[in-house]
């Protein structure tokens, strides 16, 4: 459920008319809903009826400031990929025993840094890892707590690019005889504590079978763990939850966390979950503003570089125009203006619409704004965060001066 809604013909958010919006900043520019982010975050608390958890938000997805502070409010830590996501997280004044450092790539400086800041955990991904870990714990003569993140091998998540739980894909470790070896190793390690057991099986997941799968198997590999001495202090169990980009039908936070708590009633660790897209997803829209009109192409003012999930998923979002008008419907294919013919936001997309109007590309909150890039010399959208019948401009829309900031001109 989300905060834009058409009253009297016209689409607001929250309390506010987005054509006022439009008319303040321009278009694109991408529009949150304080509102929408708030109750999807309690949904996920209040489902845990019997187990203590945390809520990692997957910083990835929507890493602004004014966002995190909201999550942070809310009692959230956070799952993050990078250094510049750790020092987001740092920077808002997060409590490092909620952060959870997860990918495949870390660098030295990145766990240096994570070590310094004594986060919760490293979600180690690989043998490799494990051993650039220890090395640096050791010469920095510190004990680092780390979670192994093992491949289920379950197969779900929507798009194959968004698939990451399964053998052979680049994530985690797997076989089970190799997390068991490490954690043999860890145990024995005079730098490393193993507290945790993390997975995370792909993302836009749709059915609630392979969340029940990931349970079953987390538990029975955190049964062999036991074995090994150590003491397991969480199970995570990643992010992922699908959510309606169109009318399609998906699992609430809810259901999952009732498979979670069922699946796992025999084991005393916290829960930790890294939804992203399940927060944010629904409680950001891109405006746009239709340019031109040529045979049944609507071309827009925000591309591809605004929104990459079309191009780069074929990822479907719908479109609403602000001013409500159902008759004399058409079907549009809908482009932006960049030079590139998968330039693409929507195709067949039914709908009224003229030159001058204001468009909502809906559920953009999430893997919206922060894939967007400088593409054709485009400056990146604005963001505008709504709480209530306020707006914040939470980051600016981009100059030419910043477009060529980190240029270096050899003519001046
Ligand atoms: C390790 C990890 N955790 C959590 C997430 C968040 O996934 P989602 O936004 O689908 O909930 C991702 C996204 O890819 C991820 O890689």
């Amino acid at each position: 459920m989300d905060y834009f809604l058409y009253k009297n013909g016209e689409l607001f958010c929250e309390e506010i008319n987005l054509q006022e919006i439009a008319k303040e900043f321009g278009t694109p520019a991408y529009v949150y809903s304080k509102k929408t982010i708030e109750r999807h975050i309690n949904v996920y608390k209040n489902a845990f009826q019997k187990k203590d958890s945390l809520i990692c938000f997957s910083v990835k997805s929507l890493s602004n400031i004014s966002i995190l502070n909201i999550l942070k409010e809310k009692d959230c830590g956070f799952d993050i990929v990078s250094g510049g996501e750790l020092q987001r997280a740092l920077h808002i004044k997060t409590n490092p025993k909620k952060i959870i450092f997860s990918g495949v790539g870390k660098s030295n400086e990145e766990i240096l840094k994570g070590i310094n800041n004594e986060i919760l955990s490293f979600n180690i991904e690989s043998e490799s890892e494990l051993f650039r870990i220890e090395k640096i714990a050791s010469e920095n003569n510190k004990v680092v707590d780390v979670a192994i993140r093992f491949n289920p091998e379950v197969d779900s998540g929507g798009h194959e690019y968004i698939k990451t739980g399964r053998k052979g894909d680049k994530f985690g470790i797997s076989p089970n005889d190799l997390v068991l070896k490490l954690s043999h190793y860890i145990y024995n390690s005079k730098h490393l504590r193993l507290i945790g057991l993390a997975c995370h099986i792909g993302s836009q997941i749709g059915d609630l079978e392979s969340y029940k799968l990931t349970a079953i198997n987390i538990r029975q590999l955190a049964e062999e763990i036991d074995k090994t001495g150590n003491e397991l202090k969480f199970l995570d169990l990643g992010g992922g939850l699908g959510i309606p980009y169109n009318s399609d039908k998906t699992p609430s936070p809810k259901d999952l966390v009732s498979i979670i708590e069922e699946e796992l009633k025999d084991r005393n660790e916290k829960i930790i979950l890294e939804p992203g897209r399940s927060i944010t997803g629904n409680a950001g829209i891109l405006l746009t503003k239709v340019e031109y009109i040529k045979d049944n192409f609507l071309v827009v003012d925000a591309a591809m570089n605004d929104l990459l999930r079309p191009a780069l998923y074929d990822a479907k979002h719908d479109i609403w125009n602000l001013k409500q008008n159902d008759s004399d419907n058409k079907k549009w294919t809908i482009v932006g203006p960049v030079c590139e013919s998968s330039d693409i936001l929507a195709k067949d997309h039914e709908m009224n619409a003229s030159e001058g109007d204001i468009l909502a590309i809906k559920t953009a909150g999430a893997y919206g704004f922060v894939m967007s890039s400088n593409y054709n010399s485009r400056v990146r959208a604005p963001e505008i965060l709504v709480d209530n019948n306020q707006y914040t401009v939470i980051r600016k829309r981009e100059s030419f001066k910043d477009l060529i900031r980190n240029e270096v001109s050899l003519n001046d």
